[in-house]
């Protein structure tokens, strides 16, 4: 389904989404950092602030930027942490969360490290990038647990050396995937498996140019899925998918659920 694009303006949503939803009994949705941007969360696109203002952050996100200068990239990191802790889900997060009641199978993979998706009531969320949460020991991969609470910081961040494995004294580095890095093999099969066998796959606030999460779309596309864009901005799957929705996720993704379920 590579033809027939609809660039619809709110309200209306599609009538052949909305039956299609209703019919599917599988249905795959890929979030990324354009979801959590209304909770307060920058995207990667967006321009820094603070300490991190001269730099880009797909500079910081790079195993190379750590070696270089792990205070600050891990400075970096916590800072990324806080914003998180302080954030709050939005409307986009809750209807996803409640998407999943009203399909029978619902598969939520997230190219994001926060856990907004997880508060806002979703469970199995498939995390392809990893998460802030989750950091571990570059030597022995031992988990860290970070102290409770929200790290303490300036409002512009600051350098923080990283702490040292309890275990073997290596450096605890970010539980997330840098660029350059493999995807974690087990998110990625369950990832491509959902998605070959989905009948409605909806891609929302994701820039969809990182590779491989971007090449899920043309994987449902090429299983004949019904495929869906949700983003203000135009992006390179506009051209390819069946319908595309230009609006923030915060007010689309509602209002599909509204309309595809009314009274749910
Ligand atoms: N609703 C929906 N989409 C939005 C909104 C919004 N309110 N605000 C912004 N967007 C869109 C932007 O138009 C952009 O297309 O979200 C997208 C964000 O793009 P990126 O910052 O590139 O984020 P993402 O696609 O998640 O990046 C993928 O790249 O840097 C790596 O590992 C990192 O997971 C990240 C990956």
């Amino acid at each position: 389904m590579g033809n027939g694009l609809r660039t619809l303006v709110l309200p209306a949503v599609d009538a052949r989404l909305i039956e299609a939803l209703r019919a599917a009994t599988r249905v795959v949705v890929l979030t990324g950092a354009g979801v959590s941007s209304e909770s307060g969360v920058p995207t990667f696109r967006d321009r820094q602030s603070g300490l991190w203002e001269t730099f880009d952050a797909a500079e910081l996100a790079t195993p190379s930027a750590y070696a270089r200068d792990p205070a600050l990239v891990w400075g970096w990191y916590e800072w990324r942490r806080a914003t998180v802790l302080a954030a709050q889900p939005n409307a986009g997060h809750r209807a996803l969360a409640a998407m999943a009641g009203l399909v029978p199978q619902f598969t939520l993979i997230t190219q994001n490290v926060d856990d907004l998706h997880e508060r806002a009531g979703s469970s199995c969320v498939v995390h392809l990038h990893g998460e802030l949460s989750r950091p571990y020991c570059e030597g022995c991969r031992q988990g860290y647990a970070h102290a409770p609470g929200v790290p303490e910081l300036p409002p512009g961040g600051k350098r923080i050396e990283p702490p040292r494995c309890a275990a073997c004294g290596a450096r605890i580095r970010p539980g997330v995937v840098w660029f350059g890095e493999s995807l974690p093999h087990l998110p990625w099969l369950a990832a491509l498996e959902a998605t070959r066998a989905c009948e409605v796959f909806l891609c929302c606030g994701t820039s969809a140019v990182v590779q491989p999460a971007a090449s899920l779309a043309n994987f449902a596309i090429d299983a004949g899925a019904l495929t869906v864009q949700v983003n203000p901005n135009q992006t390179d799957l506009d051209a390819s998918v069946t319908v595309a929705i230009r609006g923030p996720t915060g007010m689309v993704l509602p209002q599909l659920v509204r309309e595809t379920w009314p009274g749910a």
